[in-house]
């Protein structure tokens, strides 16, 4: 099978991934390491997994220069079924947490950990800052964050995969609150200040994956305080006690994992994913801020994303014959999430860097044809 696809893929995942784990994974599903069993007929209880689930978990742990004092956990039900299960384990009904609401998968964490609370199953989850007000076009600065210093935890989410807006760094907790991190769509795209945080957690479908698997890095000291008297099935301390096998783990995904982090490593490690990352974004948003208000960005430029530059056209037939045109150049799955409208132009980790200056190349081409056309 060619490999070599003609076209480029914007789409905010399940995303591209690079060629040398696709290949692997090709070999794997024949025959894994060797074995003469293909990776996707390996029992989970056999001497195969007994080896490789401690090699996903070095992996990981190279990938993101984890310590050793967090604790490595892969899960399934998608990041979606964390933002429930994270205050059931962690916000106990008598106590409260803090959401930083900055964007539409921000917003569903705080209506899940809500709906928790609701249930009796969880805590209060308060909203310390609500970026509807402001059309999510920014994360908040520490001043505009209510803070409550009694919170178990304070979550936000580091990058705003539909609105395009990240986290410079980790907002400040009061002192004794925990720091939970949602890096569903920049996990190990740029280092980790380990020390300003207490979990991260991501779907790896992004940036480390397939669809369905769940990585969870909790601190250890962290993990000892969620609650112990949840079923098993629901509660952290019993994934990481069995180590990711309480029941038939996504055998599959964490395989990939493994060689999307093998793979991360060779390349760089997350430093050299940073300078790729702003390599690929300030080629795009080089474009749009060249463009004379043609293309206008939806991020205050203190926030833009490294990983999803959202723009918009002067009128919407334009970014209807722009989608229709980018196709044509092999330029794909560009349109901006339904809830904004737009273009979306997502770049992982394994996105070509050269795919960025097509895209670049492809709307100064565009804005230069349509030159003229005024906003409606
Ligand atoms: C930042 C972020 N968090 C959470 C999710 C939800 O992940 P899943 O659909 O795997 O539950 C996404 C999915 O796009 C995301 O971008």
């Amino acid at each position: 099978m060619n490999l070599q696809r003609p076209l480029l893929n914007f789409s905010a995942g399940p995303a591209m991934m690079p060629e040398p784990v696709l290949r692997q994974i090709q070999s794997d599903i024949w025959d894994v390491s060797g074995t003469g069993i293909g990776i996707l007929e390996q029992s989970h209880r056999g001497a195969y997994w007994d080896r490789r689930i401690g090699e996903c978990v070095d992996s990981v742990r190279a990938a993101g220069r984890v310590p050793e004092d967090f604790e490595i956990v892969f899960l399934q039900g998608g990041a979606t079924m964390h933002f429930a299960l994270l205050p059931m384990n962690f916000c106990p009904p008598d106590t409260s947490s803090d959401y930083l609401s900055t964007g539409v998968w921000a917003r569903k964490t705080l209506h899940e950990a809500r709906a928790a609370h609701e249930a009796g199953f969880a805590g209060e989850a308060r909203c310390a800052f609500d970026g509807a007000t402001c059309g999510y076009d920014h994360v908040p600065a520490a001043g505009e964050c209510a803070l409550n210093a009694g919170a178990r935890f304070l979550h936000y989410c580091s990058n705003n995969t539909v609105y395009g807006t990240m986290f410079a760094e980790p907002p400040a907790a009061p002192a004794g609150v925990r720091v939970i991190c949602d890096s569903g769509s920049d996990m190990f795209s740029r280092p980790i200040p380990w020390d300003r945080v207490d979990c991260v957690y991501a779907c790896v479908q992004k940036n480390l994956g397939v669809a369905g698997t769940v990585l969870m890095v909790m601190r250890r000291s962290f993990l000892e305080t969620a609650r112990r008297d949840l079923p098993p099935i629901l509660s952290y301390i019993e994934h990481a006690r069995e180590g990711s096998r309480l029941n038939t783990p996504a055998t599959f995904g964490i395989h990939v994992t493994g060689l999307m982090c093998d793979w991360l490593v060779s390349q760089g490690g997350s430093a050299e994913m940073w300078r790729r990352s702003q390599e690929r974004s300030g080629t795009v948003y080089a474009a749009i801020d060249a463009s004379e208000d043609f293309y206008r960005g939806l991020a205050r430029r203190c926030c833009r994303s490294h990983l999803n530059p959202v723009f918009f056209l002067p009128t919407e037939d334009l970014h209807k014959t722009f989608l229709g045109e980018a196709t044509v150049k092999g330029l794909v799955s560009l349109a901006g999430h339904r809830e904004t409208g737009g273009i979306r132009a997502s770049m992982y980790n394994p996105f070509p860097v050269e795919g960025a200056h097509c895209l670049a190349d492809f709307m100064r081409a565009f804005a230069a044809k349509h030159a003229g056309v005024t906003a409606r």
